[in-house]
């Protein structure tokens, strides 16, 4: 397969470190030298299924295609109002599509893993088209009030529209069970039967452990993919990580050895916005013309489970 169209809407509202120095014990100078963060996009007034069908139409207008000519959609999303329906059944229905579809639910990582279930059709010769849509609002988990965690992330939507073709190199994907140290808890219906103690409580994080483990997954998959297609750093045109903390894409750059003009960012006026943080930096640099025919992309995520995956591409 290869990626034919992006598409990607950000939420209007801009909240800056002053803004959140209002009501936080935070401030600009400690968001900014910690994590690279300045300002995010935070979802007001919009619905994340409206972005998402948005961000979908216009990846699906990039690339020349319309909804009825999709095989198939898979959404990557961690939450949204809807228990049910899924997400990808509502960004269906929106742009016009009649495929069947799926929603996943891998954290950052989600795009990735998307890439790797869409390969996994194209193998089996089961699709042409297919859609992958990253739909997340992360700012809707966090406690306003814990500043250990809310002034890392922003809303958004990002999407990629799919095609035959034989651009993908290597999608290596990783999980190892770390629950502790990056979890939420959602309070279900009580029912007559329930004996067992329940609790609502927003993203917690222990963020030393994460930042350890991001460095670490991100640089590990990145080089087995390197390794198996015997590709090497130098000859990769961009790497676009994660965007969770400008210190890890630091290190990371440092592990691989490679200028900093490899690594675009958007994370100064994005925040982390989960899965979509990939398909929205891919879809940036593709308007922006920053990425030519043939280019190699290395692309890497991480996130909530453990979870961790990387793919090496050509554009
Ligand atoms: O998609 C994956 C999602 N998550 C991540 O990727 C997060 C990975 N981890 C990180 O990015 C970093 O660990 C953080 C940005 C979360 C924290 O940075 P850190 O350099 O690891 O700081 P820390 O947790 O060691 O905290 C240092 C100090 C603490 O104060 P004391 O105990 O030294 O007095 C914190 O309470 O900074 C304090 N602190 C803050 N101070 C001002 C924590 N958050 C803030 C804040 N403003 N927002």
């Amino acid at each position: 397969m290869k990626i034919s169209g992006t598409g990607s809407v950000l939420p209007r509202k801009v909240v800056t470190n002053e803004m959140l120095s209002q009501f936080l014990d935070t401030s600009d100078q400690w968001i900014t030298t910690r994590t690279g963060v300045k300002s995010r996009r935070v979802i007001s007034d919009e619905k994340l299924e409206d972005m998402a069908i948005e961000a979908s139409l216009k990846a699906l207008a990039d690339a020349g295609m319309n909804a009825d000519e999709l095989d198939f959609i898979i959404c990557s999303n961690v939450v949204n109002e809807y228990v049910t329906p899924q997400l990808s059944c509502i960004i269906q229905g929106g742009i016009g599509a009649t495929c069947p579809c799926i929603d996943i639910n891998c954290a950052c990582a989600g795009f990735i893993h998307a890439l790797e279930i869409a390969e996994s059709f194209y193998k089996a010769g089961r699709v042409g088209n297919v859609l992958v849509v990253c739909a997340e609002e992360p700012t809707r988990m966090t406690d306003w009030n814990d500043r250990r965690t809310c002034v890392l992330f922003g809303d958004g939507a990002g999407a990629a529209v799919l095609t035959p073709g034989d651009n993908i190199r290597s999608i290596k994907l990783s999980a190892s069970s770390a629950t502790d140290k990056l979890w939420q808890y959602r309070l279900l219906h009580h029912t007559p039967y329930i004996t067992k103690e329940e609790v609502d409580v927003p993203l917690q994080m222990k963020g030393q452990d994460v930042f350890k483990f991001a460095v670490k997954a991100a640089s590990r998959d990145i080089a087995r993919t390197l390794k198996e297609t015997g590709v090497t750093a130098d000859e990769v045109d961009h790497f676009m990580l994660h965007q969770a903390n400008i210190r890890i894409i630091n290190a990371i750059q440092e592990y691989l050895e490679q200028p900093s003009d490899k690594f675009p960012v958007n994370i100064e006026d994005h925040g982390n916005s989960s899965s979509s943080c990939c398909p929205i930096l891919l879809d940036e640099c593709n308007r922006s013309g920053r990425l030519k025919r043939g280019d190699l992309i290395a692309m890497s995520a991480f996130g909530a489970g453990f979870v961790s995956g990387a793919v090496l591409f050509e554009w």
